[in-house]
């Protein structure tokens, strides 16, 4: 990985401006408040590499399906959290030239992203082809105090030169994304207007009837005094802009534009009050100015790092790494609204399309459960639980019966968008998860009424698909469950996966406790729930317990080590210090069939099952594994050095602790 930020313990700093760096700095720079977010693009024109990105929370798009081999079972759609109206431009017009920094010459440029505030700063200097030199400095924020609103304050001072200035602050609907699977555009416009000086845009996705509202008030001051201006509205297809003429700034004075925004999407508000929304809440939003939004916005994350941070002394690269986790994962999802969820890249960017993957409930969960209050994770739990219907749907779509729920691999609204066989009817641990987060909620907050009302309908449909995915083998005299893909997704198709075989075990036997538990306490809620969802308590809890008895759960003989899956131990064993450092990571460098036939493991797998269910397992056993593991996994997805880190940890290896981690 390239190194190019500067090591501080708050802040991300970039010195220098290298265009090299334009499009991983605007994601690693991103900012955002769990409703909106953003990359953090520049706000003046660019017209160098650079991936454009404003997206709302729960905001998609149906992107219709693009495979080479279709097959039975595969989605129409993938449903993707989509660019959405840029509203941070403000276009810098220089007599005839448009301040672009692809175009200047760069003489200094810091960027800075203040984890504690949640602000991204930005100042450079740069001289255009004209020679015209100038001086910019920016600061914006999304306003984690208000989720509506965010400012921007871009300050330009003419350096050598007395010209006319042009300033454009816009609001343009007319985006895209790179990874449109059509090259079809998502928005169509509803509604713009510039009155009382708000601009405002309405866009609308062609598909789903999804509505974004953006207001913008943009005002001015010349070395620090405010100047009234009128504006020239330009208006473009999806696009409204408010142009201003200045001829009055001379030589080393500085124009400050702040731009205030106001922008509510219709998960919140009504498509034909969003005007009237937007005019009520931007004077009182600019009236309170820069300052006083940034000190509400400031005392929220504040209170939000009083719970959650953590400190790391001696180690200030660590320190800034886990402080730029916490900050990605509160910027992404603040757990007020249950019908979000996390992107497993937040609002950095399009991969995984803003999705909900398993990476919510075993990796996020245990974040928000400890640092928030107990709705947040409710809410997450919440989230799985409406979408309960349509995991149940899932499964009668690859054939499963009597409310057997698969939940997808990926989703927004609880339809699969996934379309990898290997990976969307494969990669059927996630439904484990999704059980195990419910026990972590349990086990942390003793919410046993969620159990009550909604855990225990969601684990008896996980646990129904349990049963039917499992066969009886007559060889093995064992139930299996074959052609599975674990947790390493360098193995498709495999059988016995000891993960997946463990954690549907587990989640049979749970869900037995559980209706135990329920029946104890909540006897009325049971019994209304056993009529709602057809429940043969005592025959569908027999067969649970026969599968529990005998699944297999394939190990390597004579010793403590489970095995990942059958056949595994016929491959090369090799250790990933055999694979030279030019060929990593493998699956930049190897084809698909050479990865799928070593024993590399791309991300924890035994070892994610031993982290979940450490205290099951001796000392002895979870050293072992870990030691067999550890050295045949190539760790390429984030999702692994934490894990195993943490299952080091548990060993007493530290200094292996400390170097995953
Ligand atoms: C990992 C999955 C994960 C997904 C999204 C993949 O690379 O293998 O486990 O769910 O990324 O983060």
């Amino acid at each position: 990985m390239k190194k190019y930020l500067e090591v501080d313990e708050w802040k991300i700093i970039e010195k220098g401006f290298d265009p090299s760096n334009v499009e991983s700095s605007e994601s690693i720079f991103s900012i955002g408040n769990g409703k909106m977010g953003q990359r953090a693009n520049f706000e003046e024109h660019y017209s160098g590499h650079s991936l454009q990105g404003n997206y709302f929370a729960g905001i998609f798009y149906p992107d219709k399906t693009r495979v080479g081999w279709w097959k039975i079972g595969y989605p129409e759609y993938f449903g993707k959290m989509i660019n959405s109206v840029n509203w941070i431009g403000i276009d810098i017009i220089l007599g005839n030239e448009i301040l672009d920094l692809a175009k200047c010459t760069v003489t200094e440029f810091y960027r800075e992203l203040n984890m504690y505030d949640g602000l991204l700063a930005r100042s450079f200097t740069a001289i255009t082809k004209e020679g015209k030199t100038v001086k910019v400095f920016t600061r914006r924020f999304i306003s984690m105090a208000d989720f509506k609103t965010a400012v921007i304050e871009y300050s330009i001072t003419p350096i050598n030169f007395n010209d006319t200035i042009y300033v454009m602050s816009y609001l343009d609907g007319d985006v895209k994304n790179r990874d449109s699977n059509y090259k079809e555009k998502f928005w169509d416009e509803a509604e713009k207007c510039f009155d009382k000086e708000i601009a405002f845009l309405r866009v609308k996705t062609k598909k789903l009837d999804f509505h974004v509202g953006c207001g913008m008030k943009t005002e001015f001051y010349l070395n620090d005094k405010k100047i009234f201006k009128n504006a020239e509205i330009i208006k473009k297809d999806k696009y409204i802009g408010t142009r201003y003429f200045f001829n009055e700034i001379k030589q080393n004075e500085t124009l400050k534009i702040t731009k205030f925004l106001c922008n509510i999407t219709s998960l919140d508000c009504y498509p034909d009050k969003m005007l009237e929304e937007i005019t009520n809440n931007l004077p009182m939003i600019s009236n309170k100015g820069f300052n006083t939004l940034f000190e509400e916005h400031c005392n929220s994350w504040h209170k939000k790092w009083e719970k959650c941070d953590i400190k790391i002394e001696g180690d200030i690269e660590a320190q800034q790494g886990i402080r730029f986790n916490i900050f990605q994962l509160n910027q992404t999802y603040t757990g007020e609204d249950e019908r979000l969820n996390i992107g497993p890249k937040g609002f950095t960017g399009e991969k995984y399309g803003g999705g909900t993957y398993w990476d919510t409930e075993a990796f996020c969960f245990p974040f928000y459960l400890c640092t928030s209050n107990q709705n947040v994770a409710r809410n997450l739990l919440l989230y799985r639980y409406k979408q309960l219907p349509k995991a149940i749907e899932n499964g009668q779509k690859l054939g499963f019966t009597d409310g057997a729920a698969l939940f997808p691999m990926v989703t927004v609204n609880g339809e699969e968008c996934h379309n990898e066989w290997e990976i969307t009817f494969e990669e059927i641990h996630r439904n484990g998860a999704i059980a195990y987060a419910i026990y972590n909620y349990i086990r942390h907050t003793d919410d046993e009424e969620y159990l009550a009302k909604y855990g225990l309908e969601v684990l008896i449909a996980i646990s129904r698909f349990w049963k039917q995915r499992v066969n009886f083998s007559s060889v093995k005299n064992k139930y299996v469950i074959l052609g599975v893909t674990g947790p390493n997704e360098y193995e498709n198709n495999v059988n016995n996966n000891w993960y997946t075989n463990y954690i549907a075990r587990w989640t049979l036997q749970y869900t037995i406790d559980v209706i135990d538990l329920v029946k104890s306490k909540y006897i009325d809620i049971y019994n209304s729930l056993i009529k709602k969802i057809n429940f043969d308590e005592s025959k569908e809890i027999k067969v649970w317990k026969n599968i529990i008895d005998n699944l297999y759960l394939p190990i390597i003989e004579n010793t403590n080590i489970f095995l990942q899956q059958e056949g595994y131990l016929d491959k090369e064993m090799l250790t990933s210090k055999d694979i030279p450092q030019d060929q990593r990571p493998i699956n930049q460098h190897w084809s698909w069939d050479r990865i799928l036939r070593s024993c590399f493991i791309k991300q924890a797998d035994v070892i994610q099952g031993i982290y979940f269910f450490i205290d099951q397992f001796t000392f002895d056993q979870v050293k072992e594994n870990f030691y067999f593991y550890e050295p045949k996994t190539v760790h390429e997805s984030s999702l692994s050095p934490s894990i195993y880190s943490v299952v080091a940890s548990h060993i007493g290896d530290i200094n292996k602790a400390y170097e995953l981690y």
